[in-house]
């Protein structure tokens, strides 16, 4: 709170020394899009080949804007990098959100040079998020009265922005909602798209609090080669994996995008509100679109923030439009939720609170994650017992050594092992999990003795999802996507 306010009087004095009163409510994402703007228009003065005077003064300005920026921020204007929310109250001062020259993070990319994978402290530097620390774990776990999650525990969680917030609100008998989603792009889904709902699930049975999951069918047909058809087929596909995570049918409502947008007015309000606020600038800066994207694409982002606000959903919240919301989420997503956060306050809204997980790294390693396009990269749901022997067998990284005798010897590397990686995930016992560390770099477990535990920890996983997505039936699956009231007592 402290640091906000700071942040915002610092805005405020900066924004009217330099640019007179007219600026002065300009937040830094303003500074940001009339700098992307400035940007434009000195381009096309330069093309349109204008007069010597007209450019020196666009570029004057844009220089002066690049200063205030810079002040204001603590960071330096880079086009396609919008001011991360809090780079004020960071130490980190201008250079870090240049340094990472490696790492590629968007909602559609993933990729590094590291094989450990991508340096998520530099990430939370950059998005200007916060980490989940020892102390956060602690506080969560004193204030649900229950053991934390191993994500949590291990860091698979890894970054916040509010929970605190959160924290204190549910401490006041305040309580709070669950919204996360999925882009269903094929029927098969893969063992990293259970991080975030294994973690749903457990925040609504640890808060005991509604949740809605938005499937974005909307998003995969302007995105890929599908037909509407096949992208709402796999919502519905999708949708039962989702249900076999064991959400509860009273507390959680699943819904398509192309059937809710059409069947709720108050949800398409949020959706024109937002489009209203946000400028093209401020989604070419966040999402990169450029000149030759689809309309749909441009204006994609608002329906994704949507759901963020109690009031999308009148059948649950009852028109309430202050329930505060939190978005559990891979941390590819929070592009989405900056310009959410950005947009609330000016449509009246609290900002949505956000947990962000890392990765779930390919089979070949964590310089990329794992992609269902990529069937050798990926361990499916739908994968037999005998599959996923194969597949781990054949193409899990090893951090181990060439022959038994060298990893004997020197020991393996549980840093840039896939198989270990997955073991952090879904192994739930601690005490193991470190024996399995230590034992693989002193060279005792060797790295066919790793992808053994790896496959005995999958198979038994695996076959049991199957067996609750079998039970799943069509008019389960009606259930969840009928807009209803949940059981819900703020
Ligand atoms: C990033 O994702 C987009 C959309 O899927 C794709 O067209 C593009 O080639 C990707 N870029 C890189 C560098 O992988
Ligand atoms: C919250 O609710 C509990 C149980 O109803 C009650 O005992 C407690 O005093 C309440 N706390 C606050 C701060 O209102
Ligand atoms: C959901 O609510 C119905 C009706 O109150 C009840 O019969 C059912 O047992 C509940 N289901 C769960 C999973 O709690
Ligand atoms: C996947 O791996 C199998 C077995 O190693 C191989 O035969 C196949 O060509 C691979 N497929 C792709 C698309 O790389």
């Amino acid at each position: 709170m402290v640091t906000q306010l700071l942040f915002m009087v610092l805005t405020k004095l900066k924004m009217t020394d330099c640019l007179g009163d007219e600026a002065g409510d300009m937040t830094p994402m303003d500074l940001y899009e009339k700098l992307t703007s400035q940007g434009d228009t000195v381009r096309t003065l330069k093309t349109e080949k204008a007069a010597k005077a007209d450019i020196d003064a666009a570029v004057q300005l844009l220089l002066k804007l690049k200063v205030d920026y810079k002040q204001v921020t603590g960071q330096d204007y880079k086009t396609g990098c919008p001011p991360s929310e809090c780079a004020v109250s960071q130490d980190n001062g201008p250079a870090a959100a240049a340094a990472d020259g490696e790492d590629m993070v968007d909602p559609w990319n993933v990729s590094t040079t590291n094989a450990k994978g991508v340096d998520y402290d530099k990430l939370i530097v950059r998005f200007g998020s916060s980490k989940i620390d020892q102390e956060l774990v602690d506080r969560i776990e004193r204030v649900s009265g229950q053991k934390a999650h191993r994500f949590l525990r291990r860091g698979i969680f890894f970054s916040h922005r509010d929970m605190h917030q959160v924290l204190d609100a549910y401490e006041k008998n305040k309580s709070f909602y669950l919204y996360t989603g999925r882009g269903p792009s094929s029927e098969a889904l893969h063992v990293g798209h259970l991080i975030p709902f294994i973690f749903t699930k457990w925040l609504q049975d640890t808060f005991d609090i509604p949740l809605v999951i938005q499937l974005t069918d909307d998003e995969k047909y302007l995105w890929k080669d599908l037909s509407l058809e096949d992208c709402h087929r796999y919502t519905v596909e999708n949708a039962k994996d989702i249900i076999a995570c064991g959400f509860d049918i009273n507390k959680t409502f699943i819904f398509s995008d192309l059937d809710y947008m059409g069947a709720s007015p108050d949800f398409y309000r949020n959706v024109v509100k937002v489009q209203k606020h946000v400028t093209f600038n401020q989604v070419k800066g966040i999402f990169g679109f450029g000149d030759s994207d689809c309309i749909g694409k441009i204006a994609f982002p608002a329906i994704q923030a949507a759901p963020s606000f109690s009031n999308s959903f009148p059948q649950i919240f009852k028109g309430r439009k202050d329930v505060q919301c939190l978005i559990p989420c891979a941390i590819d997503q929070d592009p989405y939720f900056r310009m959410t956060r950005d947009v609330a306050p000016r449509i009246g809204y609290p900002k949505p609170a956000l947990l962000h997980s890392t990765f779930f790294p390919a089979l070949q390693g964590a310089q990329t994650k794992m992609s269902a396009s990529e069937a050798n990269s990926s361990i499916f749901l739908t994968d037999t017992p005998k599959q996923i022997k194969n597949k781990v067998n054949k193409h899990a990284f090893s951090g181990g050594k060439d022959t038994v005798e060298e990893h004997r010897k020197y020991g393996g590397n549980p840093d840039v092992d896939v198989s270990f990686m997955y073991l952090t995930f879904f192994l739930e016992d601690d005490e193991q999990l470190e024996k399995i560390r230590q034992d693989y770099a002193s060279g005792a477990l060797l790295t066919g003795e790793l992808k053994k535990r790896l496959i005995e920890t999958l198979q038994p996983m695996i076959t049991s999802h199957q067996e609750r997505r079998k039970q799943v039936t069509e008019e389960t699956v009606k259930q969840f996507m009928t807009p209803r009231p949940l059981n819900f007592n703020f």
